[in-house]
């Protein structure tokens, strides 16, 4: 379809949809953030944005705040309205219904099944379409759903805090409160946005984590996902004590789990050599609609998501300490025997977080 570069005044109101679409970041999962403004002569006369799935989606928030009177006004949102009825009715047609005149759109709808039908929809009830020919920030917004729909796969970052010498647990095997509490908040925001947290059994039995979001706003818990190998998690494990679901993964080659802990789910995957296939969770996190997952494990899963190349991002908090050759590295990665078989990363982003530094590393041939 043909994208279109906008006036400076319906960039500024596309860009206010865009900043409401923000507002959604911890809470819209499944569903993508979406932020819709309507205004009248460039005056801003409703605008709305979607909170959670089977809630309001953006464009009907904003009609209601303007009392649905829009006759003739512009409506500015941040992704295709959409044209299908899923919990809610399709919000092509209620924007036909209120007689809006124009609709600008950041994106089309990623999901190559539908998009395009929702303008289609406007176009074809005498409503003039533009969509802009700059759907970066749009896009950076819901990069992982945009993967979801694209290509069936979540966005994976991967977090690891370390020390200056790229240390991530001391020689006892003592990890926690490498960094300090800016950093730790820093991650409590990354787990408010993800829809799945996934640990190792090595760190349930060395930390025992809730691995919860704890973050001051609204949050929609992620699902949180502990891949067990020989061993599995005890069930007065601290993940069981938190709101939200707990989902317990294992490798199929392995006797199955005597048991699973009330409140928790099960999966098997295959596997090799008793190590569950990741490349196989990952998609069926994809099929339970996870958009973006945070890996938060020890240096041997963490290893093993890079070696499958399964990682989209990495995170690095580091801390100005040394901890010695004793201590942890960051990735166990036994695959690789020569520098020439080295894995490369592009840093996209490096900033002070209190005392502590966040590195954020694209691997080089994905890029987003
Ligand atoms: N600094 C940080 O950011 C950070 C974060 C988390 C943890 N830690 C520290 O890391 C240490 C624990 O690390 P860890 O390496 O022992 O544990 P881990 O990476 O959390 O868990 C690894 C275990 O997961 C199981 N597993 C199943 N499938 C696997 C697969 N495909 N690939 C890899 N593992 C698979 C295996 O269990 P079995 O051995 O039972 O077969 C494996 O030993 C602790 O000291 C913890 O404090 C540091």
């Amino acid at each position: 379809m043909i994208t279109t570069p906008l006036s400076e005044q319906d960039t500024t109101l596309l860009d206010r949809a865009v900043a409401l679409a923000q507002k959604g970041l911890f809470t819209t999962k499944p569903n993508p953030r979406v932020g819709c403004v309507i205004a009248r002569k460039n005056k801003i006369i409703g605008e709305g944005w979607h909170v959670r799935a089977g809630q309001d989606h953006a464009e009907i928030a904003a009609l209601t705040a303007a009392n649905h009177d829009v006759r003739g006004a512009d409506v500015f949102v941040s992704l295709e309205p959409c044209s299908h009825h899923g919990k809610t009715g399709p919000c092509a047609s209620a924007l036909i219904d209120a007689g809006v005149a124009r609709v600008v759109i950041s994106m089309l709808d990623p999901n190559p099944e539908v998009s395009g039908r929702g303008v289609e929809m406007l176009r074809q009830a005498g409503i003039e379409v533009l969509i802009s020919d700059n759907p970066d920030q749009a896009r950076m917004i819901n990069s992982g759903f945009c993967l979801r729909m694209e290509k069936g796969r979540p966005l994976v970052r991967l977090k690891i805090a370390a020390t200056l010498d790229g240390r991530t647990a001391a020689s006892d095997g003592s990890s926690q409160w490498i960094t300090g509490d800016s950093a730790r908040k820093d991650v409590h925001t990354l787990r408010a946005m993800s829809c799945a947290l996934i640990t190792g059994i090595g760190t349930i039995r060395a930390d025992n984590p809730r691995l919860n979001a704890r973050v001051d706003s609204d949050v929609e818990q992620p699902l949180r996902v502990v891949v067990e190998g020989h061993h599995v998690v005890p069930p007065d494990a601290a993940i069981f004590n938190e709101a939200g679901r707990v989902l317990l993964v294992g490798p199929r080659s392995l006797p199955s789990r005597k048991g699973v802990p009330s409140g928790a789910e099960y999966l098997s995957f295959d596997s090799n050599h008793g190590k569950v296939d990741l490349e196989q969770l990952i998609k069926s996190l994809a099929g339970q609609g996870c958009n973006e997952v945070l890996v938060e494990a020890g240096p041997t899963l963490a290893g093993a998501f890079l070696s499958a190349g399964l990682v989209d991002e990495i995170w690095i908090y580091q801390s100005p300490d040394i901890i010695g050759e004793a201590g942890r590295g960051m990735f166990v990665m036994p695959g690789i025997k020569s520098i020439q078989e080295k894995m490369s990363f592009q840093l996209i982003d490096s900033r002070p977080v209190g005392g502590d530094v966040r590195s954020i590393y694209l691997p080089q041939e994905k890029g987003l």
